[in-house]
């Protein structure tokens, strides 16, 4: 109906339990954000889901979940140290910082309106620092990781050694990933703590081209399959010096967000760039043999990397519905059931024991299979519209009548259709539904 703000997905995603402000109590966090009881919910499906779709349902992939911290040496190797940086500026009237490549250098400082005040650009590293043990000395300094990528091309002989994989397969790994970004902003879309998805896929050279296509088909077709709007996704060739240090080809999966089109997704070819420079650096031989031809080679790499947040604000956005029912505004979260926070919610008519105990005992026996809210306070209107608003697929009203007919009234989020079902009948019909 009305337009799709962001004001609208933050309002609803605070009031109903996904998305809160971290640390709120103390004033909040420079955009840090905290996902409630249903953003985690949420959050958890796109990780579980994903998973499903590139580790169990294909032979030739495999996962890892390494340590966050690693040694130094290997972003040394990986040229974070050196090349992960982003251009900074700073007003030298009131200190502000800025992305150069952000803003229009040529225009007064955006906080104090002073002009002439920015410093020339200077590279500024976005890996955050720490130490390792209680000595605050320079021999200790470690760094939060930047990428899960990494510690799949460190671990590559382990794996491929222990799991028996041949090329071409891939390994997948979900964490958290740390950046100590210089305008972090856009609400979940740019954070300093964030999750991500990754796959790095090795190829013999020959072949990078056929598998860069192949998982640029799979990126689209998870899409779809997570409901993200694919009219609002675009694909971008990113060229010249906005390739990463690492790629000789990049495609972003971009989508229009409401503050405008950016990346969700990168599709990078990282050619042999990372094994080689592991080995060179590590003195460890990350050669693969061919086991049909004997021919050794370093593998190439296609590496589909994709943010968890930035996933969940795609799919808040693309969910969000708002029709008119009965002259009345009805908002809607049609996620696909499998995203959906709750799948069930068991709401009997009246929060009397008579409907209260058998109504909270079916969904105790439905909770055994699926996420389940129950709720018996307000109006079954009410219940209802929050509900639709949290995205639950399936409402089941026990009523007076239940405990004659043993049937339940369960209502579709989508169609609002009413349909009586015998609570003996309930698991099928969700077997087949859910
Ligand atoms: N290993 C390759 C790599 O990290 P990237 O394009 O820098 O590539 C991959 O990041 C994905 O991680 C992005 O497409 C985006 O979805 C997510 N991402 C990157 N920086 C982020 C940030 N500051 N906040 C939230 N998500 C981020």
């Amino acid at each position: 109906m009305s337009e799709i703000t962001m004001e609208k997905i933050i309002q609803l995603a605070k009031t109903r339990g996904f998305i809160f402000p971290g640390s709120e109590v103390y004033g909040g966090l420079q955009n840090s954000w905290d996902y409630g009881q249903l953003g985690v919910e949420l959050k958890n499906n796109v990780k579980s889901q994903w998973w499903k779709r590139f580790v169990h349902a294909r032979l030739d992939m495999v996962g890892l979940d390494a340590a966050l911290i690693m040694n130094p040496k290997v972003w040394q190797a990986s040229g974070h140290l050196d090349t992960f940086t982003d251009p900074l500026v700073e007003c030298k009237n009131c200190n502000e910082r800025y992305r150069a490549d952000k803003i229009d250098l040529t225009k007064p400082c955006q906080k104090c309106g002073k002009k002439d005040t920015l410093t020339e650009p200077a590279s500024f590293n976005l890996m955050f620092k720490t130490f390792l043990g209680p000595k605050e000395d320079q021999s200790n300094v470690v760094y939060l990781r930047p990428e899960t990528a990494q510690a799949i091309f460190v671990d590559f002989a382990n794996i491929l050694t222990t799991s028996r994989k041949r090329i071409p397969f891939g390994v997948a790994q979900i964490g958290k990933a740390f950046r100590n970004e210089i305008t972090p902003g856009n609400y979940i879309f740019r954070t300093r703590e964030f999750e991500q998805m990754e796959i790095e896929y090795f190829v013999h050279e020959n072949d990078w081209q056929t598998h860069f296509e192949a998982w640029l088909k799979e990126l689209h077709a998870w899409i779809d399959f997570c409901g993200i709007d694919k009219n609002r996704v675009h694909e971008l060739e990113v060229l010249g010096a906005d390739l990463a240090h690492y790629s000789r080809r990049t495609v972003d999966i971009e989508f229009d967000f409401p503050f405008g089109r950016e990346e969700l997704y990168g599709l990078a070819y990282r050619g042999d760039f990372d094994l080689k420079n592991h080995s060179e650096a590590s003195q460890k031989d990350l050669v693969y043999t061919d086991p049909q031809t004997q021919e050794k080679y370093i593998p190439h790499v296609v590496e589909p990397s994709m943010g968890v947040d930035r996933t969940v604000l795609a799919i808040l956005l693309s969910a969000y519905t708002e029709e008119e029912v009965d002259g009345d505004v009805r908002v809607v979260m049609k996620f696909e059931k499998a995203f959906a926070p709750y799948k069930i919610a068991v709401l009997p008519l009246s929060k009397k024991d008579e409907l209260s105990i058998p109504a909270e005992a079916l969904a105790k026996k439905l909770a055994k299979k699926w996420n389940v809210d129950y709720d018996e306070t307000q109006s079954i209107g009410k219940r209802y519209r929050r509900q639709d608003e949290i995205g639950t697929p399936y409402c089941i009203t026990f009523d007076f009548d239940s405990l004659e007919d043993g049937a339940v009234t369960v209502r579709d989020r989508d169609t609002m259709k009413q349909d009586r079902i015998k609570i003996d009948e309930l698991e099928v019909f969700f077997n087949k539904n859910l």
